[in-house]
Protein backbone atom coordinates (compact mmCIF):
# COMPACT_ATOMS: atom_id res chain seq x y z
CA UNK A 1 0.00 0.00 0.00
CA UNK A 2 0.92 3.78 -0.79
CA UNK A 3 0.10 6.39 1.83
CA UNK A 4 -0.41 9.88 -0.23
CA UNK A 5 0.69 12.74 2.87
CA UNK A 6 -0.52 16.02 1.65
CA UNK A 7 0.92 18.50 3.32
CA UNK A 8 -0.75 22.10 3.25
CA UNK A 9 -4.36 19.96 3.59
CA UNK A 10 -6.46 23.49 4.11
CA UNK A 11 -4.71 25.20 1.15
CA UNK A 12 -6.01 26.44 -2.19
CA UNK A 13 -3.90 24.17 -4.16
CA UNK A 14 -5.42 20.89 -2.09
CA UNK A 15 -8.90 21.41 -2.24
CA UNK A 16 -8.78 23.44 -6.08
CA UNK A 17 -6.63 21.19 -7.79
CA UNK A 18 -4.49 18.40 -5.88
CA UNK A 19 -7.71 16.41 -4.00
CA UNK A 20 -10.29 17.23 -8.00
CA UNK A 21 -7.09 15.84 -9.36
CA UNK A 22 -6.90 12.85 -7.17
CA UNK A 23 -10.39 11.70 -7.56
CA UNK A 24 -10.40 12.04 -10.62
CA UNK A 25 -7.51 9.75 -10.92
CA UNK A 26 -8.87 7.05 -9.19
CA UNK A 27 -12.19 6.55 -10.87
CA UNK A 28 -9.88 6.52 -14.40
CA UNK A 29 -9.14 3.37 -15.68
CA UNK A 30 -5.58 3.49 -13.78
CA UNK A 31 -7.50 3.68 -10.15
CA UNK A 32 -7.98 -0.03 -9.82
CA UNK A 33 -4.37 -0.39 -10.17
CA UNK A 34 -3.78 1.80 -6.88
CA UNK A 35 -3.73 0.51 -3.67
CA UNK A 36 -3.79 4.02 -1.57
CA UNK A 37 -4.39 5.74 1.84
CA UNK A 38 -4.49 9.74 1.94
CA UNK A 39 -3.22 11.71 4.96
CA UNK A 40 -3.79 15.12 4.87
CA UNK A 41 -1.90 17.23 7.26
CA UNK A 42 -2.08 20.97 8.39
CA UNK A 43 -0.33 22.83 11.03
CA UNK A 44 -4.00 23.75 12.73
CA UNK A 45 -6.11 21.06 15.03
CA UNK A 46 -9.43 19.88 12.54
CA UNK A 47 -11.30 17.14 13.71
CA UNK A 48 -11.90 13.78 10.54
CA UNK A 49 -15.28 15.31 8.99
CA UNK A 50 -13.69 18.49 8.59
CA UNK A 51 -11.06 16.75 6.24
CA UNK A 52 -13.28 13.71 4.74
CA UNK A 53 -15.93 16.82 3.81
CA UNK A 54 -12.52 18.57 1.91
CA UNK A 55 -11.91 15.29 0.29
CA UNK A 56 -16.13 14.86 -0.70
CA UNK A 57 -16.16 18.36 -1.93
CA UNK A 58 -13.19 18.13 -4.37
CA UNK A 59 -14.61 14.87 -5.80
CA UNK A 60 -17.96 16.33 -6.48
CA UNK A 61 -16.07 19.43 -7.93
CA UNK A 62 -14.32 16.64 -10.18
CA UNK A 63 -17.34 14.77 -10.64
CA UNK A 64 -15.56 11.70 -9.14
CA UNK A 65 -17.54 8.84 -7.61
CA UNK A 66 -17.98 5.13 -7.32
CA UNK A 67 -16.25 2.43 -4.78
CA UNK A 68 -13.03 3.78 -5.35
CA UNK A 69 -13.64 7.54 -4.34
CA UNK A 70 -16.40 5.98 -1.24
CA UNK A 71 -12.90 3.63 -0.48
CA UNK A 72 -10.46 6.48 0.05
CA UNK A 73 -13.51 8.60 2.00
CA UNK A 74 -13.52 5.25 4.64
CA UNK A 75 -10.15 5.33 4.80
CA UNK A 76 -8.39 8.82 4.75
CA UNK A 77 -7.17 10.83 8.36
CA UNK A 78 -6.41 13.98 9.05
CA UNK A 79 -2.85 14.17 10.61
CA UNK A 80 -2.63 17.90 12.50
CA UNK A 81 1.25 18.63 11.75
CA UNK A 82 3.32 21.76 12.20
CA UNK A 83 6.46 21.10 9.56
CA UNK A 84 7.99 24.02 10.97
CA UNK A 85 7.74 22.35 14.68
CA UNK A 86 10.61 20.03 15.60
CA UNK A 87 10.21 15.98 14.71
CA UNK A 88 6.22 16.75 13.72
CA UNK A 89 7.32 15.87 9.81
CA UNK A 90 9.51 13.00 10.99
CA UNK A 91 7.17 11.46 13.08
CA UNK A 92 4.09 11.50 10.62
CA UNK A 93 6.72 10.08 8.00
CA UNK A 94 7.60 7.02 10.39
CA UNK A 95 4.21 6.85 11.52
CA UNK A 96 3.17 6.35 7.62
CA UNK A 97 6.20 4.31 6.46
CA UNK A 98 4.95 1.57 9.04
CA UNK A 99 2.02 0.62 6.24
CA UNK A 100 4.02 0.68 3.60
CA UNK A 101 5.31 2.99 0.74
CA UNK A 102 5.38 7.01 1.49
CA UNK A 103 4.50 9.92 -0.96
CA UNK A 104 5.18 13.00 0.34
CA UNK A 105 3.08 15.80 -1.18
CA UNK A 106 4.50 19.39 -0.17
CA UNK A 107 1.52 21.47 -0.80
CA UNK A 108 2.84 24.28 1.15
CA UNK A 109 4.06 27.84 0.59
CA UNK A 110 7.62 27.48 -0.91
CA UNK A 111 9.36 28.83 1.77
CA UNK A 112 7.75 26.95 4.69
CA UNK A 113 8.71 23.69 2.17
CA UNK A 114 12.07 24.64 1.95
CA UNK A 115 12.42 24.83 5.36
CA UNK A 116 10.70 21.78 6.01
CA UNK A 117 13.27 19.74 4.23
CA UNK A 118 16.37 21.38 5.22
CA UNK A 119 15.26 20.77 8.92
CA UNK A 120 14.80 16.71 7.91
CA UNK A 121 17.77 14.27 8.59
CA UNK A 122 18.03 11.42 6.23
CA UNK A 123 17.05 8.71 8.75
CA UNK A 124 13.59 11.00 8.95
CA UNK A 125 12.96 9.77 5.67
CA UNK A 126 12.19 6.24 5.02
CA UNK A 127 13.62 4.70 2.40
CA UNK A 128 11.49 4.67 -1.02
CA UNK A 129 9.81 7.61 -0.14
CA UNK A 130 8.76 10.06 -2.58
CA UNK A 131 9.52 13.70 -2.10
CA UNK A 132 6.98 15.64 -4.27
CA UNK A 133 7.76 20.01 -4.57
CA UNK A 134 5.58 22.48 -5.96
CA UNK A 135 6.64 25.30 -8.07
CA UNK A 136 8.45 27.94 -7.97
CA UNK A 137 11.49 25.80 -6.71
CA UNK A 138 13.71 28.38 -5.23
CA UNK A 139 13.48 32.06 -6.19
CA UNK A 140 16.71 32.16 -8.35
CA UNK A 141 19.39 29.55 -9.32
CA UNK A 142 21.46 30.04 -5.97
CA UNK A 143 18.33 29.05 -3.98
CA UNK A 144 17.21 26.46 -5.90
CA UNK A 145 20.76 24.73 -6.53
CA UNK A 146 20.50 24.99 -2.51
CA UNK A 147 17.43 23.14 -2.54
CA UNK A 148 18.63 20.59 -4.45
CA UNK A 149 21.58 19.98 -2.19
CA UNK A 150 19.65 19.45 0.40
CA UNK A 151 16.67 17.14 -1.46
CA UNK A 152 19.97 15.11 -2.65
CA UNK A 153 20.51 14.84 0.83
CA UNK A 154 17.35 13.43 1.36
CA UNK A 155 16.56 10.47 -0.95
CA UNK A 156 17.83 10.09 -4.66
CA UNK A 157 17.06 12.39 -7.36
CA UNK A 158 14.87 9.16 -8.98
CA UNK A 159 12.25 9.87 -5.55
CA UNK A 160 12.17 13.90 -6.26
CA UNK A 161 9.16 15.32 -8.01
CA UNK A 162 9.58 18.72 -8.69
CA UNK A 163 5.78 19.50 -10.49
CA UNK A 164 4.87 21.50 -13.29
CA UNK A 165 1.54 20.75 -13.95
CA UNK A 166 2.15 22.00 -17.55
CA UNK A 167 3.91 18.30 -18.18
CA UNK A 168 0.78 17.03 -17.19
CA UNK A 169 -1.50 18.51 -19.46
CA UNK A 170 -2.66 16.22 -22.34
CA UNK A 171 -2.11 18.74 -25.61
CA UNK A 172 1.08 19.84 -23.99
CA UNK A 173 1.91 15.94 -23.70
CA UNK A 174 0.86 15.73 -27.49
CA UNK A 175 3.26 18.14 -28.47
CA UNK A 176 5.58 14.65 -28.37
CA UNK A 177 3.45 12.66 -30.42
CA UNK A 178 2.78 15.55 -33.52
CA UNK A 179 6.49 16.08 -33.59
CA UNK A 180 7.96 12.45 -33.34
CA UNK A 181 5.08 10.30 -34.81
CA UNK A 182 4.31 12.59 -38.01
CA UNK A 183 7.04 12.42 -40.99
CA UNK A 184 5.86 15.92 -42.47
CA UNK A 185 7.00 18.20 -39.49
CA UNK A 186 10.28 16.58 -37.74
CA UNK A 187 12.29 17.37 -41.20
CA UNK A 188 11.02 20.83 -40.94
CA UNK A 189 11.49 21.54 -37.35
CA UNK A 190 14.27 22.94 -37.37
CA UNK A 191 16.09 26.73 -38.29
CA UNK A 192 16.62 25.61 -42.07
CA UNK A 193 12.49 25.49 -42.32
CA UNK A 194 11.70 28.07 -39.08
CA UNK A 195 11.10 31.34 -38.56
CA UNK A 196 10.28 32.37 -35.15
CA UNK A 197 8.62 29.95 -32.50
CA UNK A 198 6.36 32.07 -29.90
CA UNK A 199 4.61 30.60 -27.04
CA UNK A 200 1.66 32.98 -25.92
CA UNK A 201 -0.01 32.04 -22.52
CA UNK A 202 -2.58 35.00 -21.84
CA UNK A 203 -5.30 34.69 -19.01
CA UNK A 204 -8.25 36.43 -18.78
CA UNK A 205 -8.43 35.26 -14.92
CA UNK A 206 -7.26 37.94 -12.27
CA UNK A 207 -5.44 37.42 -9.30
CA UNK A 208 -8.21 35.03 -8.03
CA UNK A 209 -7.55 35.82 -4.31
CA UNK A 210 -4.12 34.91 -4.82
CA UNK A 211 -2.26 38.13 -4.01
CA UNK A 212 -0.10 37.24 -1.23
CA UNK A 213 1.38 34.71 -3.35
CA UNK A 214 1.33 36.76 -7.19
CA UNK A 215 2.43 39.87 -5.73
CA UNK A 216 5.84 37.70 -4.48
CA UNK A 217 6.57 36.18 -7.70
CA UNK A 218 4.78 37.99 -10.86
CA UNK A 219 4.35 36.95 -14.53
CA UNK A 220 8.01 36.08 -14.93
CA UNK A 221 8.67 33.86 -12.32
CA UNK A 222 4.46 32.41 -12.04
CA UNK A 223 4.63 31.88 -15.91
CA UNK A 224 7.81 31.67 -17.79
CA UNK A 225 10.49 30.95 -15.59
CA UNK A 226 8.01 27.17 -15.50
CA UNK A 227 6.00 26.67 -17.29
CA UNK A 228 6.25 28.37 -20.33
CA UNK A 229 10.37 27.30 -20.69
CA UNK A 230 9.37 23.62 -20.34
CA UNK A 231 6.86 24.32 -23.26
CA UNK A 232 10.11 25.61 -24.94
CA UNK A 233 12.29 22.10 -24.17
CA UNK A 234 9.47 19.92 -25.86
CA UNK A 235 9.13 21.98 -28.37
CA UNK A 236 12.93 22.77 -28.78
CA UNK A 237 14.24 19.24 -27.97
CA UNK A 238 16.02 16.32 -30.41
CA UNK A 239 13.85 13.12 -30.86
CA UNK A 240 14.49 11.22 -27.56
CA UNK A 241 15.16 7.31 -27.80
CA UNK A 242 12.68 6.87 -25.52
CA UNK A 243 9.80 8.35 -23.79
CA UNK A 244 11.32 7.72 -20.33
CA UNK A 245 12.80 9.92 -17.44
CA UNK A 246 16.85 9.27 -18.83
CA UNK A 247 15.92 10.00 -22.53
CA UNK A 248 13.13 12.26 -22.38
CA UNK A 249 14.84 14.45 -19.74
CA UNK A 250 18.04 14.86 -21.06
CA UNK A 251 16.59 16.03 -24.24
CA UNK A 252 14.78 18.65 -22.55
CA UNK A 253 17.98 19.06 -20.18
CA UNK A 254 20.01 19.60 -23.39
CA UNK A 255 17.64 22.50 -24.99
CA UNK A 256 18.17 24.16 -21.79
CA UNK A 257 21.61 24.87 -21.12
CA UNK A 258 21.69 25.87 -24.46
CA UNK A 259 18.74 28.93 -23.84
CA UNK A 260 19.51 32.52 -23.51
CA UNK A 261 18.51 35.52 -23.84
CA UNK A 262 18.58 36.61 -27.22
CA UNK A 263 20.96 39.85 -26.46
CA UNK A 264 22.61 38.60 -23.29
CA UNK A 265 23.93 41.92 -23.09
CA UNK A 266 20.82 44.27 -23.45
CA UNK A 267 18.26 42.62 -21.76
CA UNK A 268 16.05 45.64 -22.22
CA UNK A 269 15.53 44.71 -26.01
CA UNK A 270 14.18 41.38 -25.69
CA UNK A 271 12.09 41.92 -22.63
CA UNK A 272 9.49 43.58 -21.72
CA UNK A 273 7.06 43.56 -18.52
CA UNK A 274 3.66 45.80 -17.40
CA UNK A 275 0.69 45.80 -15.21
CA UNK A 276 -2.84 45.72 -15.45
CA UNK A 277 -4.55 49.10 -14.97
CA UNK A 278 -8.58 49.67 -14.56
CA UNK A 279 -10.67 47.67 -17.11
CA UNK A 280 -13.29 45.29 -17.91
CA UNK A 281 -12.47 41.65 -18.54
CA UNK A 282 -15.54 40.18 -19.86
CA UNK A 283 -18.65 40.93 -17.75
CA UNK A 284 -16.02 41.57 -14.90
CA UNK A 285 -15.27 45.67 -13.89
CA UNK A 286 -11.21 45.03 -12.29
CA UNK A 287 -9.95 47.81 -10.78
CA UNK A 288 -6.23 48.47 -11.20
CA UNK A 289 -3.96 45.68 -10.21
CA UNK A 290 -1.39 48.08 -7.90
CA UNK A 291 -4.91 48.46 -5.39
CA UNK A 292 -6.03 44.81 -5.40
CA UNK A 293 -5.98 43.86 -1.56
CA UNK A 294 -3.02 42.48 -0.35
CA UNK A 295 -1.22 44.31 -3.28
CA UNK A 296 1.99 46.34 -2.45
CA UNK A 297 2.20 48.76 -5.04
CA UNK A 298 6.16 49.53 -4.12
CA UNK A 299 6.99 46.05 -5.08
CA UNK A 300 6.25 47.04 -8.90
CA UNK A 301 5.10 43.62 -9.35
CA UNK A 302 4.07 42.34 -13.37
CA UNK A 303 1.34 41.08 -14.65
CA UNK A 304 2.58 40.14 -17.72
CA UNK A 305 6.08 39.18 -18.61
CA UNK A 306 7.27 38.49 -22.46
CA UNK A 307 10.97 37.52 -23.38
CA UNK A 308 12.90 36.59 -26.57
CA UNK A 309 15.39 33.83 -25.86
CA UNK A 310 17.60 31.58 -28.52
CA UNK A 311 18.31 28.68 -28.43
CA UNK A 312 22.06 28.09 -29.40
CA UNK A 313 21.91 24.80 -31.14
CA UNK A 314 22.51 23.45 -34.46
CA UNK A 315 19.29 23.02 -34.62
CA UNK A 316 17.72 26.23 -33.60
CA UNK A 317 20.77 28.87 -34.29
CA UNK A 318 18.74 32.17 -35.56
CA UNK A 319 15.33 31.28 -34.48
CA UNK A 320 13.97 33.37 -31.49
CA UNK A 321 11.65 31.99 -29.22
CA UNK A 322 9.11 34.53 -27.82
CA UNK A 323 7.70 33.43 -24.67
CA UNK A 324 4.81 35.72 -23.48
CA UNK A 325 2.36 35.60 -20.38
CA UNK A 326 -0.28 37.86 -19.35
CA UNK A 327 -3.39 37.85 -16.69
CA UNK A 328 -6.59 40.17 -17.01
CA UNK A 329 -6.47 39.76 -20.78
CA UNK A 330 -9.15 40.53 -23.34
CA UNK A 331 -8.49 37.76 -25.12
CA UNK A 332 -7.41 34.08 -23.30
CA UNK A 333 -5.04 33.00 -25.63
CA UNK A 334 -3.12 29.87 -24.98
CA UNK A 335 -1.05 28.78 -27.67
CA UNK A 336 2.86 27.62 -29.23
CA UNK A 337 2.81 28.90 -32.47
CA UNK A 338 5.32 27.79 -35.31
CA UNK A 339 5.90 30.28 -38.21
CA UNK A 340 7.73 28.56 -41.03
CA UNK A 341 9.93 30.38 -43.78
CA UNK A 342 8.36 31.42 -46.68
CA UNK A 343 8.61 29.39 -49.29
CA UNK A 344 12.39 30.20 -51.78
CA UNK A 345 10.47 30.95 -54.99
CA UNK A 346 6.64 31.79 -55.48
CA UNK A 347 5.53 30.62 -59.20
CA UNK A 348 4.96 33.84 -61.25
CA UNK A 349 1.18 33.75 -61.88
CA UNK A 350 0.23 32.71 -58.79
CA UNK A 351 -1.27 35.75 -57.69
CA UNK A 352 -1.16 37.56 -53.84
CA UNK A 353 1.34 37.86 -51.22
CA UNK A 354 2.12 34.61 -49.63
CA UNK A 355 1.71 34.13 -45.71
CA UNK A 356 4.14 31.83 -44.08
CA UNK A 357 2.73 28.24 -43.20
CA UNK A 358 1.54 28.47 -39.29
CA UNK A 359 1.16 25.60 -36.84
CA UNK A 360 -0.97 26.62 -33.47
CA UNK A 361 -1.05 24.37 -30.86
CA UNK A 362 -3.22 25.02 -28.46
CA UNK A 363 -3.85 24.65 -24.61
CA UNK A 364 -7.17 26.23 -23.99
CA UNK A 365 -9.21 25.80 -26.20
CA UNK A 366 -7.19 22.29 -27.18
CA UNK A 367 -6.95 22.31 -30.91
CA UNK A 368 -4.42 22.22 -33.24
CA UNK A 369 -4.80 24.14 -36.33
CA UNK A 370 -2.52 24.20 -39.58
CA UNK A 371 -2.49 27.00 -41.53
CA UNK A 372 -2.10 27.25 -45.61
CA UNK A 373 -1.78 29.16 -48.32
CA UNK A 374 -3.98 27.69 -50.84
CA UNK A 375 -5.31 28.99 -54.68
CA UNK A 376 -8.63 28.26 -56.38
CA UNK A 377 -11.18 28.84 -54.18
CA UNK A 378 -12.10 32.29 -55.92
CA UNK A 379 -9.59 33.54 -58.03
CA UNK A 380 -8.29 30.40 -59.72
CA UNK A 381 -4.63 31.33 -59.59
CA UNK A 382 -5.26 33.81 -56.33
CA UNK A 383 -3.58 32.39 -52.92
CA UNK A 384 -6.20 32.01 -50.20
CA UNK A 385 -5.22 31.99 -46.61
CA UNK A 386 -7.24 28.86 -44.99
CA UNK A 387 -6.72 26.09 -41.83
CA UNK A 388 -7.58 23.03 -40.91
CA UNK A 389 -7.93 22.49 -37.44
CA UNK A 390 -8.60 19.76 -35.30
CA UNK A 391 -10.24 19.63 -32.00
CA UNK A 392 -8.35 17.26 -29.18
CA UNK A 393 -9.98 15.78 -26.60
CA UNK A 394 -9.78 17.04 -23.28
CA UNK A 395 -7.55 13.74 -22.47
CA UNK A 396 -8.95 11.08 -19.43
CA UNK A 397 -7.29 12.83 -16.67
CA UNK A 398 -6.77 16.13 -15.61
CA UNK A 399 -3.13 17.84 -15.30
CA UNK A 400 -3.11 16.99 -12.07
CA UNK A 401 -4.35 13.64 -12.22
CA UNK A 402 -1.10 12.79 -14.86
CA UNK A 403 1.40 13.99 -12.59
CA UNK A 404 -0.04 12.27 -9.74
CA UNK A 405 -0.29 9.19 -11.37
CA UNK A 406 3.63 9.07 -12.10
CA UNK A 407 4.21 10.41 -8.60
CA UNK A 408 2.37 7.23 -7.55
CA UNK A 409 4.42 5.05 -9.70
CA UNK A 410 7.28 6.58 -8.88
CA UNK A 411 8.02 7.73 -12.40
CA UNK A 412 9.34 10.84 -12.88
CA UNK A 413 9.49 11.07 -16.42
CA UNK A 414 6.74 14.17 -16.20
CA UNK A 415 8.71 16.13 -13.14
CA UNK A 416 11.24 18.79 -13.64
CA UNK A 417 14.67 17.34 -12.80
CA UNK A 418 17.36 19.02 -10.52
CA UNK A 419 19.65 20.96 -12.89
CA UNK A 420 16.78 21.92 -15.20
CA UNK A 421 15.11 23.74 -12.51
CA UNK A 422 18.65 25.23 -11.98
CA UNK A 423 18.55 26.17 -15.59
CA UNK A 424 15.04 27.64 -16.03
CA UNK A 425 16.38 30.37 -13.39
CA UNK A 426 19.53 30.79 -15.04
CA UNK A 427 17.74 31.61 -18.36
CA UNK A 428 15.65 34.65 -16.75
CA UNK A 429 18.03 35.89 -14.34
CA UNK A 430 19.81 38.53 -16.51
CA UNK A 431 16.02 39.96 -17.16
CA UNK A 432 15.32 39.79 -13.22
CA UNK A 433 18.30 41.83 -12.45
CA UNK A 434 17.59 44.52 -15.68
CA UNK A 435 14.15 44.62 -14.10
CA UNK A 436 15.35 45.01 -10.36
CA UNK A 437 17.61 47.84 -11.66
CA UNK A 438 15.30 49.50 -13.59
CA UNK A 439 16.70 49.45 -16.99
CA UNK A 440 13.42 48.34 -18.45
CA UNK A 441 10.44 50.31 -17.78
CA UNK A 442 7.17 48.62 -15.96
CA UNK A 443 4.47 49.61 -18.93
CA UNK A 444 0.44 49.54 -18.50
CA UNK A 445 -2.04 47.41 -19.74
CA UNK A 446 -5.71 48.61 -19.14
CA UNK A 447 -7.25 44.99 -18.06
CA UNK A 448 -9.72 43.71 -20.95
CA UNK A 449 -7.24 45.11 -23.28
CA UNK A 450 -4.69 43.02 -25.61
CA UNK A 451 -1.57 44.42 -23.52
CA UNK A 452 0.57 47.18 -23.63
CA UNK A 453 0.55 49.28 -26.57
CA UNK A 454 3.08 48.91 -29.19
CA UNK A 455 3.99 45.65 -31.49
CA UNK A 456 5.91 44.05 -28.49
CA UNK A 457 9.43 42.15 -29.00
CA UNK A 458 8.45 40.73 -31.99
CA UNK A 459 5.62 41.73 -33.68
CA UNK A 460 2.73 39.86 -33.10
CA UNK A 461 1.83 36.96 -35.25
CA UNK A 462 -2.34 37.63 -35.02
CA UNK A 463 -1.17 41.37 -35.77
CA UNK A 464 0.84 40.59 -38.65
CA UNK A 465 -1.30 37.95 -40.06
CA UNK A 466 -3.95 41.16 -40.27
CA UNK A 467 -2.02 43.31 -42.12
CA UNK A 468 -0.50 40.37 -44.35
CA UNK A 469 -4.01 39.39 -45.41
CA UNK A 470 -4.96 43.25 -45.64
CA UNK A 471 -1.77 43.19 -48.09
CA UNK A 472 -2.61 40.21 -49.99
CA UNK A 473 -6.48 41.04 -50.90
CA UNK A 474 -5.08 44.50 -52.47
CA UNK A 475 -2.66 43.09 -54.14
CA UNK A 476 -4.96 40.60 -55.01
CA UNK A 477 -7.48 43.09 -56.48
CA UNK A 478 -4.62 44.74 -58.00
CA UNK A 479 -3.87 41.87 -60.05
CA UNK A 480 -7.39 41.63 -61.05
CA UNK A 481 -7.78 44.64 -62.47
CA UNK A 482 -4.28 44.87 -64.84
CA UNK A 483 -5.50 41.32 -66.00
CA UNK A 484 -9.26 43.08 -66.26
CA UNK A 485 -7.28 46.11 -68.07
CA UNK A 486 -5.69 44.14 -70.82
CA UNK A 487 -8.40 41.93 -71.51
P1 LIG B 1 -1.99 28.22 0.55
O1 LIG B 1 -1.39 29.32 1.33
O2 LIG B 1 -3.39 28.33 0.10
O3 LIG B 1 -1.89 26.87 1.40
C1 LIG B 1 -0.77 26.48 2.13
C2 LIG B 1 -1.23 25.64 3.32
O4 LIG B 1 -0.07 25.27 4.05
C3 LIG B 1 -2.15 26.39 4.28
O5 LIG B 1 -3.19 25.57 4.69
C4 LIG B 1 -1.20 26.73 5.43
O6 LIG B 1 -1.83 26.89 6.67
C5 LIG B 1 -0.33 25.50 5.43
N1 LIG B 1 0.89 25.72 6.20
C6 LIG B 1 1.64 26.85 6.28
N2 LIG B 1 2.67 26.66 7.11
C7 LIG B 1 2.58 25.39 7.58
C8 LIG B 1 3.34 24.62 8.48
N3 LIG B 1 4.41 25.12 9.12
N4 LIG B 1 2.98 23.35 8.72
C9 LIG B 1 1.88 22.82 8.12
N5 LIG B 1 1.10 23.52 7.27
C10 LIG B 1 1.44 24.79 6.99
O7 LIG B 1 -1.01 27.97 -0.68
P2 LIG B 1 -1.37 27.25 -2.07
O8 LIG B 1 -2.17 26.05 -1.79
O9 LIG B 1 -1.90 28.25 -3.02
O10 LIG B 1 0.08 26.87 -2.62
C11 LIG B 1 0.82 25.75 -2.17
C12 LIG B 1 1.95 25.49 -3.15
O11 LIG B 1 1.41 25.15 -4.41
C13 LIG B 1 2.85 26.71 -3.41
O12 LIG B 1 4.16 26.26 -3.63
C14 LIG B 1 2.27 27.30 -4.68
O13 LIG B 1 3.21 28.07 -5.37
C15 LIG B 1 1.92 26.03 -5.43
N6 LIG B 1 0.91 26.21 -6.47
C16 LIG B 1 -0.31 26.72 -6.15
C17 LIG B 1 -1.26 26.87 -7.14
C18 LIG B 1 -2.62 27.41 -6.81
O14 LIG B 1 -3.40 27.60 -7.74
N7 LIG B 1 -2.95 27.63 -5.55
C19 LIG B 1 -0.99 26.52 -8.56
C20 LIG B 1 0.33 25.95 -8.77
C21 LIG B 1 1.23 25.82 -7.75
P3 LIG B 1 -2.29 28.38 7.13
O15 LIG B 1 -3.51 28.69 6.34
O16 LIG B 1 -2.54 28.20 8.57
O17 LIG B 1 -1.15 29.31 6.84
C1 LIG C 1 -0.25 28.24 -12.25
C2 LIG C 1 0.01 29.71 -12.06
O1 LIG C 1 0.92 27.52 -12.04
O2 LIG C 1 -0.71 28.04 -13.58
C3 LIG C 1 -1.26 30.50 -12.30
O3 LIG C 1 0.46 29.93 -10.73
C4 LIG C 1 -1.83 30.19 -13.67
O4 LIG C 1 -1.02 31.89 -12.17
C5 LIG C 1 -1.95 28.69 -13.87
O5 LIG C 1 -3.11 30.79 -13.77
C6 LIG C 1 -2.34 28.35 -15.31
O6 LIG C 1 -2.52 26.99 -15.42
P1 LIG C 1 -3.91 26.38 -15.84
O7 LIG C 1 -3.71 24.92 -15.82
O8 LIG C 1 -4.89 26.86 -14.81
O9 LIG C 1 -4.22 26.93 -17.17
Amino acid sequence: MTTLIVLGAGGDLTSRLLLPGLADLLVSHHGESLDLRLVGADRDEHDQQWWVDRVREAARTAGAEGPQVEQLLGTTRYAATDVAADGDLARLLAECARDGDVVCYFALPPSVTAAACRALSPEDVPEGTQLVLEKPFGHDQESAAELNAVLTRLVPESDVHRVDHFLGKSTVLNILGLRFANRLFEPLWSATHVERVDVVFDEDLGLAGRAGYYDRAGALADMVQSHLLQLLALLAMDPPATISERDLRDRKAEVLRATRLWDVDDPASCSRRARWTAGRVGDLDLGDYADEPGVDPERGTETLAEVVLAVDTWRWAGVPFRLRSGKAMGRRRKEAVITFKHVPHLPTGLLGTPSPTRLRIGFGPDEITLELDLNGQDDAFGLERTSLTTQLSPGELTAYGQVLLGVLRGDSTLSVRGDTAEQCWRVVEPVVEAWREGRVPLETYPAGSGGPRGSGLLEDVDARECVEDAQAQAQREAATHEIGSTE
